[in-house]
């Protein structure tokens, strides 16, 4: 159902039939995650959940940290892991899951997808985010929106806009020109909203040209109503709210979470002062209108948790997606695909517990978590000869754990050790940046001193954003996984045994080395001003014009194929070539 409600001439309370308290009333959330009910006026409230890769759907008392329990989910990839198979097509079908998990769990209206610029590698919600690209972030956005909206839910796209770092974000004010405003940190959220048309919008923490978001006129009256002509709702994040008259105002319509009905009262009364006028007041609360009405026969269809098959279908589509998403970095004399009945060594404590999602608001409390030991142990056609943990997960130095790694692999003597390293949970999260691009040095020396053991080294890496990648010509090849899911293990090992071949290509550019990042002088910014001095030019836009060479490019993927690429024609239409398999083993481009 697209469209402003009331022409269609559903017949549902008008905004302007109501009391000024009672529309008032609607700007305003009633608890962590519904909106306002006016059950004398047969207005239900809709709930909202996160989040973007996974519903986490509270009961009882909320938080928007993810820290509280919720209702068991499935946790698919996350979107800056999604985003590295370039498919808009497999963001729709990962949208469509979400959608109908959101519906069974009791969620109108789901909080994602993240689609704010990756302006630095250290932010620390870039495991959130889909790209460097707007672009691509656009596209993803947009099928991902489409999914979910087709089960009845809405989306909400976030955080509107440029929200590109964790420290004091709801204190921080974004600086940035007009064109660099307009050519990338809004042009995702553009083609999000004019090709998959959301029925929310969530406006981000931070200021921007020093406007509270949620407030700010030229972003949501003048831009993203009036020129992009967005129908629907614009949330708050969650405190995000500064000034809910100015709000009403310039059309940002409700403000959660719950703020009692102080809000209220000061809308009332700003309409008594002149602040706002009752039809702006009117068309902000009939934004809350038209949302309960696209969501009032969202519910579920069972006992309000998932169903066993509903859980099986969606663990294999979270495994499919993921397969897709992984990402071949090195491959040295075909290391991989491994090798039938190869012998393994498996080190690592993320090969025995997975890191598959980030930590904060999308956290998702998942059913199943695949892990890569055993799901390499179930592989009939390779022989796990042993595994050690190699390293503390939170970084402590730990020699005792190196040593017992490197005597591991020289007393099995195995074909290919598999040493899966990475980021840990706390490394990257919401509400705080990376203070570095590395992983933890621990790891770095573990895996120096399995090198030196001179037997083959596959890395699988685990991070939701770039990380400095100085070990490369050391080891033999790299797969690099993303934060792939609660099924990501199992397409791990689909990958690493050839089953599928590997197309995951990178969504953001990976520097050889933080210093190269043009804002890495000012990222993140301690006092309120964040300016914006580069301009447009992050990721490949910058790295390209200046020349200045990267570990792996933005578009980076190999594969167990080989490609060739020819006639390469661009007219007004766009760009046409042709990709030839140059190999005998079947593959995927991008
Ligand atoms: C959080 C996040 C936002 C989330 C909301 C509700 O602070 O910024 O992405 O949807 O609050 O949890």
């Amino acid at each position: 159902m697209q469209g402003s409600l009331h022409r269609e001439g559903i017949n549902m309370v008008k905004a302007e039939d109501l009391t000024l308290i009672e529309k008032a009333s609607l700007l305003s959330g009633q608890s962590e995650w519904e909106s306002r009910e006016l059950k004398h006026r047969n207005v239900p409230a809709f709930v909202m959940s996160d989040g973007p890769n996974g519903v986490r759907r509270q009961t009882g008392s909320g938080d928007h940290l993810g820290l509280g329990e919720s209702k068991p989910a499935t946790c698919f990839p996350t979107a800056g892991t999604v985003a590295n198979s370039w498919d808009p097509q497999e963001a729709r079908v990962m949208g469509e899951a979400l959608g109908a998990e959101a519906r069974d769990l009791g969620v109108q209206v789901l909080l994602g997808p993240g689609i704010n610029m990756k302006r630095n590698p250290l932010c620390g919600r870039n495991f959130e985010y889909y790209s460097e690209d707007p672009q691509l972030a656009g596209r993803l956005a947009a099928g991902l929106i489409e999914g979910i909206q087709s089960q009845g839910v809405g989306a909400c796209p976030k955080h509107f806009a440029v929200n590109s770092q964790e420290l004091r974000r709801q204190a921080s004010n974004s600086i940035v020109d007009e064109r660099t405003l307009r050519e990338y940190y809004l042009t995702a959220f553009e083609i999000a909203v004019k090709e998959a048309k959301p029925w929310t919008i969530m406006s981000s923490y931070n200021m921007v040209n020093g406007v509270y978001a949620h407030e700010n006129e030229h972003l949501i009256t003048e831009i993203l109503k009036g020129e992009w002509g967005f129908d629907g709702l614009v949330i708050s994040d969650w405190g995000g709210s500064n000034d809910i008259v100015e709000s009403a105002r310039v059309g940002a319509g409700l403000e959660m979470p719950a703020a009692g009905l102080a809000s209220a009262r000061q809308v009332v009364q700003g309409v008594k002062d002149g602040r706002v006028t009752e039809a702006e007041l009117n068309a902000s609360a009939q934004d809350v209108l038209n949302t309960v009405e696209r969501t009032r026969n969202t519910h579920p269809t069972g006992d309000g948790f998932l169903a066993e098959d509903d859980k099986i279908r969606n663990h294999e589509i979270a495994r499919r997606i993921a397969r897709k998403t992984a990402v071949l970095l090195r491959n040295e004399k075909n290391a991989l695909p491994l090798k039938k009945n190869a012998k393994l060594v498996v080190v690592g404590d993320m090969a025995a517990t997975a890191r598959y999602q980030g930590s904060g608001s999308s956290k998702v409390n998942a059913y199943r978590v695949d892990n890569l030991l055993d799901s390499l142990k179930a592989r009939e056609d390779l022989q796990v000869v042993g595994y050690a943990q190699g390293y503390d997960r939170q970084g402590a130095e730990r020699a005792d754990l190196v040593k017992e790694a490197v005597n591991t692999v020289n007393t099995t003597n195995p074909d290919v050790v598999v040493a899966c390293i990475g980021l840990d949970e706390r490394s990257e999260s919401e509400g705080l940046d990376r203070s570095h691009m590395r992983i933890p040095q621990a790891q770095l020396d573990m895996l120096a001193e399995l090198v030196d053991t001179g037997k083959q080294i596959v890395v699988v890496l685990v991070a939701g954003s770039a990380v400095e990648v100085d070990f490369a010509d050391d080891v033999d090849a790299i797969l690099y996984v993303g934060l792939s899911g609660q099924a990501g293990a199992l397409a791990t090992v689909d990958v690493l045994t050839g089953d599928v071949n590997p197309s995951g290509h990178l969504a953001e550019t990976w520097p050889v080395r933080y210093e190269d990042v043009p804002n890495s002088g000012n990222f993140p910014v301690e006092e309120r001003d964040s300016v914006y001095r580069e301009g447009s030019f992050v990721g490949y836009r910058y790295y390209s014009t200046r020349n200045i060479p990267v570990r792996y490019p933005f578009g980076y993927g190999l594969s167990y194929s080989t490609f060739e690429y020819s006639a390469l024609s661009v007219d007004d239409e766009g760009v046409t070539f042709t990709v030839t398999n140059t190999s005998d083993v079947p593959g995927a481009d991008v």
